[in-house]
């Protein structure tokens, strides 16, 4: 019987746009069941849209459209950058599916029967953002501790699951469960939150004020928990309730969440498990977050990388490696446009491009577009070579198994730079000036098989460019052809199709925004730099025309600047020294020559000089009047 695999994202507010942060939690997902199933484990692969509660409730309103209805049009936005970025889920579920519903009510009837939930007059500080309610003590100068935004005090009948009476039970099984929940420095902190007394979790939401839910089986005027309704979702999707067989073939399952939502993955969920008496997931594993730049994503700070646009751009392969190659699983990660054209150019382009097109262009013209056959002794480096292809299968498998993806990316790239080193060395040009046959033969066969065996564990990363080399290697598409059996499996005489090389390579563009622009002018200061350098910044006067605050934005004042020959808008960090009254009429030193950027969704075109030491910044300016524009240098 094979081994099953059962893999999770969590479900996604479907009101929010997908960004890189849901894309990568998804990829993770779907890259680990590519491995599994080359592992030759039987794989089920979960995710959906969460559709219920206030905050949806809330964005239908703002949009005038009945929460179904808006739902139906938000979801498909999901559904189609999962299938562009090549995502193959085995299931989508939304929990407005009656699937889904009825297994909730009927839970919810069940343990309520059993005693597991009570009704208890409430009263408390509601934080709507985050619908979860908080104690006086929880709150932070009387704001939501976790967002911060003000909270409404409550008071009113709700119903309570007893999630207090699993607490000693739930810290013994993390104890004795290394694997429950990962990477261990996440298992410490839910221990940690675990040593205060755990409270009993308010599962119910009064109609009155919140009716967009699943329907309380025992209380018409309530609906449940947004979260309660939510976490059931990785049981309602394959059968619980419904399809004994399908349960328990997939049950338990890997979830893999994002740090923000440990709490309700560690502790509710285990405890709803324990009281429906059934098996614990196998692990939760959280991952960090993708920042842009300095800070985490979110739609509110405008500083939301959208993957299909870099997918439009690079590809939806490099894309994916990218991300898989870059994050350490648990760490947070920075993207930047930079970091993602150097990884490319230096692992796609010159490493696994500059390897397929270099075999393809030496079989084609040596040995007649044919794979040849090994012959004569095997030198050291063809033992080598031979070595490193037959481990790498199992090296990969173990950095997969043990959530360390960018290893295993690593691990396969080392195989294609030796590969690279092993041609270099054996220089199969000069082998074929000499016309010795049995050494050409045996090194572009050797070159070649190693490439069947990369682009085989590579498939789960980059399905398509790997389907592409496996294309040109003469080996069948179809997915029985990615076992990698060991070395040798290539077979001589197949005919090779060169193509197009795969992964041209990606000109840096100079500078890309604001902030990468002065850190390359700290760059420059560290060291000496030629007039050239220098020369290379434009920098003008300008005055200062007007000047307002950026919404939401504390430090950000947008400017209008007169150029003299032109104006332009740029935004400055500056709003917590100067106000916009007294930034009018000032006239500043302004790079002209950096490319536009975008901060929070508004267009800066150039960057003003400012001094600055400890907590004072003062402006840049001229000694005297000039006319606005004047070049500095
Ligand atoms: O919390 N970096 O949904 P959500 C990495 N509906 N991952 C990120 C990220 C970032 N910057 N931003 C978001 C919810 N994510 C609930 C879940 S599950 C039963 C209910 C990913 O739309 C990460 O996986 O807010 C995070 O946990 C998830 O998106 C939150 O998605
Ligand atoms: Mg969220």
């Amino acid at each position: 019987m094979k081994e099953r695999f059962y893999v999770t994202t969590p479900i996604y507010y479907v009101n929010d746009e997908p960004h890189i942060g849901h894309a990568y939690t998804t990829l993770l997902a779907d890259v680990l069941a590519g491995f599994q199933r080359i592992f030759g484990r039987d794989v089920y692969f979960l995710t959906g849209t969460d559709e219920h509660g206030q905050k949806l409730q809330d964005a239908a309103g703002r949009n005038n459209r009945p929460p179904l209805e808006y739902c139906d049009e938000m979801v498909v936005r999901f559904k189609n950058v999962w299938k562009k970025l090549g995502i193959k889920n085995d299931d989508f579920i939304r929990t407005t599916e009656t699937r889904h519903k009825t297994v909730v009510a009927q839970i919810l009837r069940k343990i309520y029967d059993d005693g597991e939930i009570y009704s208890d007059n409430y009263e408390g500080w509601y934080c709507i953002h985050d619908e979860r309610f908080w104690t006086e003590k929880d709150l932070l100068n009387g704001n939501c501790p976790d967002c911060n935004r003000p909270v409404s005090k409550i008071t009113e009948k709700n119903y309570f699951f007893k999630m207090s009476k699993y607490q000693d039970w739930l810290i013994d099984y993390i104890d004795k469960n290394p694997e429950f929940i990962q990477p261990d420095f996440r298992r410490n902190e839910v221990l940690g939150f675990l040593r205060q007394p755990l409270g009993d979790l308010c599962i119910s939401r009064p109609k009155s004020r919140l009716s967009w839910g699943i329907e309380l089986p025992f209380d018409k005027d309530y609906v449940c928990y947004v979260w309660f309704d939510a976490l059931i979702n990785y049981i309602s999707a394959i059968g619980y309730l419904s399809d004994d067989v399908s349960f328990n073939r997939w049950w338990p399952a890997l979830h893999l969440i994002g740090k923000d939502i440990l709490t309700t993955h560690a502790v509710y969920w285990p405890c709803m498990l324990k009281a429906m008496g059934l098996e614990q997931p196998r692990t939760i594993f959280a991952h960090g977050w993708w920042l842009s730049g300095e800070t985490k994503m979110s739609k509110s700070l405008g500083n939301v990388i959208k993957p299909l646009e870099l997918a439009d751009k690079y590809g939806v392969d490099a894309l994916r490696y990218f991300l898989i190659r870059e994050m350490t699983l648990g760490q947070d990660s920075t993207y930047s446009e930079e970091s993602f054209i150097s990884r490319y150019n230096s692992d796609l382009a010159n490493d696994l491009g500059n390897l397929l097109s270099r075999v393809m262009k030496m079989v084609s013209s040596y040995t007649e577009g044919r794979v040849p056959a090994p012959a004569g002794d095997k030198t050291d480096s063809d033992r080598e070579l031979e070595q490193r292809g037959s481990d790498l299968l199992d090296s990969v498998r173990n950095k997969i198994e043990s959530f360390k993806l960018n290893q295993a990316a690593e691990d396969i790239l080392e195989l294609v730079r030796g590969t690279n080193r092993y041609v270099e060395m054996n220089r199969p040009w000069d082998l074929a000036k000499n016309n010795d046959m049995d050494r050409l033969s045996t090194v572009l066969y050797n070159a070649a098989e190693s490439l069947r065996i990369v682009s085989g564990l590579l498939s789960p990363v980059m399905p398509e460019k790997c389907a592409a080399i496996r294309h040109q290697l003469g080996l069948p598409s179809d997915d029985h052809s990615l076992k990698i059996t060991g070395w040798g499996e290539l077979k001589p005489g197949t005919a090779v199709k060169p193509g197009d090389g795969l992964f041209p390579r990606i000109q840096k563009p100079k500078t890309e925004t604001v902030a990468e622009a002065k850190e390359s002018i700290t760059e420059l200061q560290e060291g000496l730099i030629g007039f050239e350098e220098f020369g290379k910044i434009k920098l003008r006067t300008a005055k200062v025309i007007s000047a307002e605050k950026v919404e939401k934005a504390d430090k950000l004042l947008k400017l209008r600047i007169d150029l003299g020959s032109e104006q332009r808008q740029i935004v400055a960090g500056v709003a917590q020294y100067y106000t916009p009254e007294q930034m009018i009429g000032k006239t500043l030193i302004v790079v002209t020559n950096l490319k536009p950027a975008k901060i929070r969704g508004i267009e800066s075109n150039g960057m003003l000089l400012a001094a600055k030491s400890g907590k004072e910044l003062v402006l840049v300016t001229t000694e005297g009047e000039i006319t606005p524009g004047a070049d500095i240098g």
